[in-house]
């Protein structure tokens, strides 16, 4: 058995149990075998190890959990963006767009997109990234979108119910029919979530509880787009069906908030329903960000994601997503740093990610400075050194 030794960690984020959120610990080392943490404890008291990594005195911390993000498309959207930046608002529309690429695309090219951006995602950190359909919205480009999306990631997410496409627009319920009937059964095979756009010009609250219920019933775990664009039932719909997860969260009334507050167990132990934010979102289309201080304030869990996708959010990087949420949503360094780590495993019910406990999944990220908190001190700024993702040096 060969073991590995993460040493000389000069700030060691565990995520784990301690007195401050971060479970920090200095002068510490990791030890790695067959995939997981095996001990963690003091540089000076380190187990000896076969293969052994220095890092310098610098920090380490887990991998990045990007709990949602929109890999599967053909084509980019740089013309709408810069429509925008000249004063254009963002409605969603050019989603129809990207669904036209996408179906016209070969199964090797989404191929080579997905891994190109997995690829890019994992250099700056991201250890686990959750990947949705979306940009086919026919049964075989549904399907074949999460078959090529399951060969990347097991965190697979049908959205079927992304917007409806142009040939069923005058008939949104047959479309509701279509997802929840042939549309569902081909995808589930390849999808562990189900997820659906509720909003205005996309799906009513009505629509998405029936598409979302089918998904459950056929064993699919539920999180939602809602309260993106404006005020609405989204959110208490996500509460109401035990959501994993409601993601955006930028136009939350105070029964929104209480109501995600609620779903936090009363020891402590996790949560029902993670408010997901995704500051790139806002800052791709210039729009105000979600109010992150409201949310931990009341004691919301919330986690951060890119939403990388090519209209509203063509970013694959979380550090990116930390200094946005530090400087624009009022989020402390450390809690940006959890929500990108601890809250986007907890989004996605995981529990052997996010964290360096023993028994955790060895993923870890040294970083080219002292700190994490140079996460957000430097935006911008390559600081991702060495990714290890299960066990294995990247
Ligand atoms: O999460 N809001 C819906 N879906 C994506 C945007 C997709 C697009 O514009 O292509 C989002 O922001
Ligand atoms: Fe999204």
């Amino acid at each position: 058995m060969s073991a590995l030794l993460v040493d000389n960690i000069g700030e060691l984020v565990t995520n784990g149990v301690g007195e401050d959120p971060l479970g920090i610990r200095r002068k510490a080392a990791v030890l790695v075998e067959e995939g997981r943490v095996a001990w963690v404890g003091p540089s000076a008291y380190a187990p000896a190890a076969d293969r052994r990594i220095d890092a310098g005195g610098a920090a380490v911390l887990p991998g990045f959990v990007d709990s949602h993000a929109h890999l599967v498309f053909a084509g980019d959207r740089a013309a709408e963006f810069a429509a925008r930046m000249a004063g254009e608002p963002y409605t969603g529309g050019g989603i129809r767009t990207t669904v036209g690429a996408t179906r016209a695309a070969t199964d090797d090219e989404l191929r080579a997109t997905v891994r190109r951006l997995r690829g890019e995602a994992l250099r700056q950190g991201t250890t686990t990234m959750e990947i949705k359909s979306g940009y086919g919205l026919s049964v075989a480009d549904e399907a074949r979108s999460l078959r090529i999306a399951a060969e990347t990631s097991t965190e697979t997410t049908f959205l079927g119910a992304h917007v409806v496409p142009a040939e069923y627009a005058d008939r949104p319920d047959d479309y509701v029919g279509l997802v929840c009937g042939p549309m569902l059964a081909a995808a589930a095979p390849h999808a562990k979530w189900i997820d659906v756009f509720c909003e205005r010009g996309a799906f009513d609250v009505d629509h998405a509880r029936a598409i979302l219920s089918c998904g459950q019933a056929v064993g699919l775990g539920v999180r939602l787009h809602a309260n993106q664009l404006g005020p609405g039932p989204g959110v208490q719909l996500g509460v109401e069906l035990g959501a994993a997860s409601v993601d955006h969260c930028t136009h939350l009334s105070d029964a929104d908030v209480e109501a995600l507050a609620g779903t936090v167990h009363d020891d402590g132990s996790g949560t029902r329903t993670v408010a997901t934010l995704l500051p790139g979102a806002e800052f791709s289309t210039r729009s105000p960000y979600p109010d992150a201080r409201r949310l931990l304030d009341a004691g919301v869990t919330v986690a951060l994601a890119t939403d990388c996708n090519p209209g509203s959010s063509y970013t694959s990087s979380m550090p990116f997503c930390i200094a946005l949420a530090v400087r624009e949503m009022r989020m402390t360094p450390a809690e940006a740093v959890w929500a990108a780590t601890a809250g986007g495993a907890r989004a996605l019910r995981r529990d052997d990610i996010g964290v360096l406990t023993p028994g955790a999944r060895a993923d870890l990220v040294v970083l080219d400075a002292p700190s994490y908190l140079h996460l957000a001190y430097r935006p911008g700024v390559p600081l991702i050194c060495q990714v290890i993702r299960n066990g294995v040096p990247q």
